[in-house]
């Protein structure tokens, strides 16, 4: 139906699923419940290629498109959202960053190990203080006298996948005084000293993925380690942040097919007053309401992901493109699993059931990597150019 699905991205397609099928399908239930980081699949899933999935074959990844990237992705949430968020931060929030602005050096020692899925990468942006107005940092980096060291301090919180992390794409202030064009961006390595892992959220959602504070006490962070220049570290939050919208996009869109596929196949099996509940015109509604926005959402994430693609070429920004899919696809999610349990009813509301993970899982697609209000903001500023 669209000719730019190739059979190649059907292949990837296909091998998600079938990987989800196989190996998560049975396991997501238990993780969820205990909150157990699935550190197993996720190797597994480095191994196949799904960390790394526009990483150039050359730096351990698969060597595929953006598309190729949200299928895949769309694929592993349909069935399990918390190993769709590690998938998510290591490819786009984490390869995607450091192979636009890293040196050879920096892509061969931090980008192989993530790609290949031997190590887990994350990305800490948010701190206590500073969220949807992520230009307002109070952490510190300041290079040693010698200028060979910039000193690291201060605290950064809901850092996705902390807790397991070997390495962090770290945004913190150099110059405090000069705002956003004073954040520059580090490479952290997560095993030296002056590093240490905060409280681990307690998450309504997403709850084997795992989420921590991360805490610097003059940690020494090498120049070599710095990623860009002194002040560009804004450009690349947000940069790298448009890739990941598209992400999250991708994994609102997978949670938001499974509970429409749940619903359809309650309603040509449950009966009510004599007959299939699929034929009460107002179950019929929602089917159908579900089925649009789903579709809906699947047409933004494409146009995002061409969006992308033709930018690689042109060097130009896809920002509404990616905010308009996040927008859309996780308001999309959080709606049809809300019907879908109405849909299902008691049966709905059991955790004998997946649906309430999936109602669960959709929540937090609208509030990370930007709320639904930070993407309306760039959508409207992208339309009319006022700030
Ligand atoms: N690409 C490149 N540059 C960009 C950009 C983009 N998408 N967006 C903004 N910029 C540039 C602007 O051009 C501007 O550059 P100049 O100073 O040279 O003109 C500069 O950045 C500042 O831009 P704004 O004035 O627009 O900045 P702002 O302070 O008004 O903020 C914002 C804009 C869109 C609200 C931004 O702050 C934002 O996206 N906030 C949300 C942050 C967010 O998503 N946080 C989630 C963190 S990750 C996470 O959720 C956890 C996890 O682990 C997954």
């Amino acid at each position: 139906m669209f000719d730019f699905i190739t059979d190649e991205h059907e292949m990837i397609q296909q091998a998600a699923r079938d990987f989800a099928q196989n190996e998560i399908a049975p396991i997501a239930e238990h993780h969820d419940h205990t909150g157990e980081f699935p550190l197993n699949t996720v190797r597994k899933m480095g191994q196949l290629g799904f960390m790394g999935i526009e990483v150039p074959e050359e730096y351990g990844g698969a060597g595929m498109d953006t598309l190729a990237y949200a299928l895949a992705l769309t694929e592993i949430c349909k069935v399990d959202a918390s190993h769709g968020t590690v998938m998510s931060v290591n490819n786009s929030l984490y390869c995607h960053g450091l192979l636009l602005f890293g040196t050879e050096e920096q892509k061969q020692k931090y980008v192989v190990p993530i790609a290949t899925g031997e190590k887990i990468g994350a990305y800490s942006l948010t701190e206590p203080m500073s969220g949807s107005d992520a230009g307002t940092m109070v952490s510190r980096a300041v290079l040693n006298e010698a200028g060979t060291h910039y000193v690291i301090n201060g605290t950064k919180s809901w850092v996705t996948s902390a807790p397991f992390a070997d390495i962090i794409v770290l945004f913190t202030m150099t110059q405090p005084e000069k705002k956003h064009k004073g954040v520059t961006a580090f490479i952290i390595e997560t095993d030296k000293p002056g590093f240490a892992r905060g409280k681990t959220e307690p998450k309504l959602g997403i709850r084997a993925s795992a989420t921590s504070e991360i805490i610097f006490e003059n940690y020494e962070c090498p120049v070599e380690n710095r990623l860009g220049a002194e002040g560009e570290g804004f450009k690349i939050a947000m940069t790298v942040l448009d890739a990941g919208r598209i992400g999250i996009a991708s994994q609102a869109l997978g949670i938001a097919e499974a509970a429409l596929e749940a619903s359809i196949a309650y309603a040509k099996e449950r009966e009510a007053f004599g007959q299939k509940i699929g034929q009460f015109q107002m179950i019929q509604q929602k089917l159908a309401d579900m089925k649009c926005r789903v579709d809906a959402s699947r047409l933004l994430i494409y146009q995002a992901c061409l969006a992308k693609m033709a930018g690689k070429k042109t060097g130009g920004r896809y920002s509404m493109e990616a905010s308009m899919a996040k927008l859309f696809a996780s308001e999309t999610a959080m709606w049809v699993t809300t019907q879908a349990i109405q849909i299902h009813g008691g049966m709905g509301y059991s955790k004998e059931m997946p649906l309430e993970r999936y109602f669960r899982d959709a929540k937090i697609t609208e509030i990370y990597e930007g709320t639904s209000e930070i993407q309306r903001m760039v959508i409207a500023r992208s339309l009319t150019g006022l700030r």
